[in-house]
């Protein structure tokens, strides 16, 4: 029995979209903790296998519970299917692999997750796909790229670590006349701040490990699409490579769903301040948040998002050693490589996300050694910036030391 009603608004449907109740009538979704399904018969068992009656047969394939969760992030995004996998990575490979052969040609945004980086750069040429590297906000760029066929196009925006916008709506235009589907990792802007496939694109995907878990239990992933391209390109590709994602985990983030538009609005509130605290300090070169005057993009950040997002990422004057000093300093938020937390996480990109994409690249990008990735999380925004303050009156005291 399913309660929502497709109209419903996101808010509704974060709670209730996709919720299938079994003849137990429970209020919450059941977990359906189970490997496998059983059959009346061995009739029935064929029939299935035979796709002649819809039945669950393996959780690799599909379970009741993560069907539940499929739908509730099909609804939010407004697409016509979704595949829920282990990991944001398994679903960010999933769709490449899924849809390319060799021969093929990817043209990408430069400035990608770095283990999204090395599938295009290093995994994908292995198997015969030739690949080209964009700077994602420079559209000439993307124009000289596309004039050649092309058979998929993969970006991020605002992109890990440094908030760059690539302008969806125009890469999608190109990218569709040179022959390519566009995939967009939504990570960063969430399903709630940005609809890619509204904008053109034709596949989405989310680490769901990042907000939409945003309470850092459970690894995640979901690949969102048009329902032919999920039926006939992407299941056979999870059905037989398994990289399926346990009920469990997929339980979990039904719960996280239920309150990631409260986690994300506060998290954005939060953010702004801090961006705009720490844009006004001294020991601070530059400060990248979407939606402030300074970022070079924000006009286009305003056309296609409807908020800045939760991160803020800033420069410390005095390169690695005086943004490790600001990160070990702090005390309320704390060092980590994750993100969209609901505790306050900061990330040095150069010595960790992106250690492995190199120096070269990394300059490309403008990832210094002085970049700091902060994770604006649901503490009170006034004891974050607190924190942020005493860390950089400790680095002003160390600096008038020396
Ligand atoms: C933008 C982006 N894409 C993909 C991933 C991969 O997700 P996961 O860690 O869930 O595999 C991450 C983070 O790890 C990310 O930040």
């Amino acid at each position: 029995m399913t309660t929502h009603d497709p109209r419903h608004r996101t808010a509704t449907l974060l709670v209730q979209g996709g919720l299938e109740r079994s003849h137990h009538g429970e209020t919450a979704e059941a977990l359906y903790l189970t490997s496998g399904f059983v059959y009346d018969s061995a009739e029935q068992a064929e029939a299935t296998f035979a796709n002649q009656v819809v039945h669950y047969q393996y959780s690799r394939f599909g379970n009741p519970t993560v069907t539940m969760l499929e739908r509730r992030i099909a609804l939010i995004e407004g697409a016509e299917a979704c595949r829920a996998t282990a990991t944001g990575m398994a679903a960010v490979h999933a769709a490449l692999l899924s849809h390319l052969k060799a021969g093929d040609r990817v043209v990408a945004s430069r400035a990608l997750f770095g283990s999204c980086h090395w599938i295009v750069s290093t995994l994908l040429p292995r198997y015969g796909v030739t690949t080209e590297f964009v700077d994602g906000g420079d559209m000439a760029q993307w124009q000289k790229a596309l004039s050649t066929p092309a058979n998929l196009v993969l970006l991020e925006s605002p992109s890990n670590p440094m908030l760059e916008i690539v302008d969806l709506k125009a890469v999608a235009d190109l990218a569709h006349a040179a022959g390519a589907i566009v995939v967009v990792d939504n990570v960063f802007a969430t399903p709630l701040l940005q609809k890619p496939l509204e904008l053109g694109a034709d596949v989405v995907v989310y680490s769901c490990t990042k907000h939409i878990d945003g309470q850092g239990r459970v690894l995640g992933g979901a690949v969102l699409g048009r329902q032919k391209w999920v039926d006939e390109v992407l299941q056979p590709f999870i059905r037989n490579t398994g990289p399926s994602i346990s009920p469990f985990n997929a339980w979990l983030l039904l719960k996280g769903l239920e309150t990631l538009s409260l986690r994300v609005r506060a998290g954005c509130d939060s953010a702004e301040k801090v961006a705009n605290f720490l844009a006004g300090q001294p020991a601070i070169a530059r400060v990248w948040y979407p939606t402030r005057a300074d970022h070079p993009q924000r006009e286009l950040a305003m056309k296609q998002m409807t908020a800045g997002g939760t991160l803020v990422t800033f420069e410390v004057k005095g390169g690695k050693d005086a943004a490790f000093a600001v990160m070990n300093a702090m005390r309320l938020v704390k060092v980590s490589n994750n993100l969209g937390d609901s505790k306050s996480l900061a990330t040095h990109p150069a010595t960790t996300t992106h250690l492995r994409i190199g120096a070269e690249e990394r300059a490309k990008l403008g990832i210094t050694d002085g970049v700091i990735r902060l994770s604006v999380g649901l503490e009170d925004p006034q004891d974050i910036i607190e924190d942020l303050e005493g860390a950089l009156a400790a680095l002003a005291a160390r600096r008038a030391a020396e």
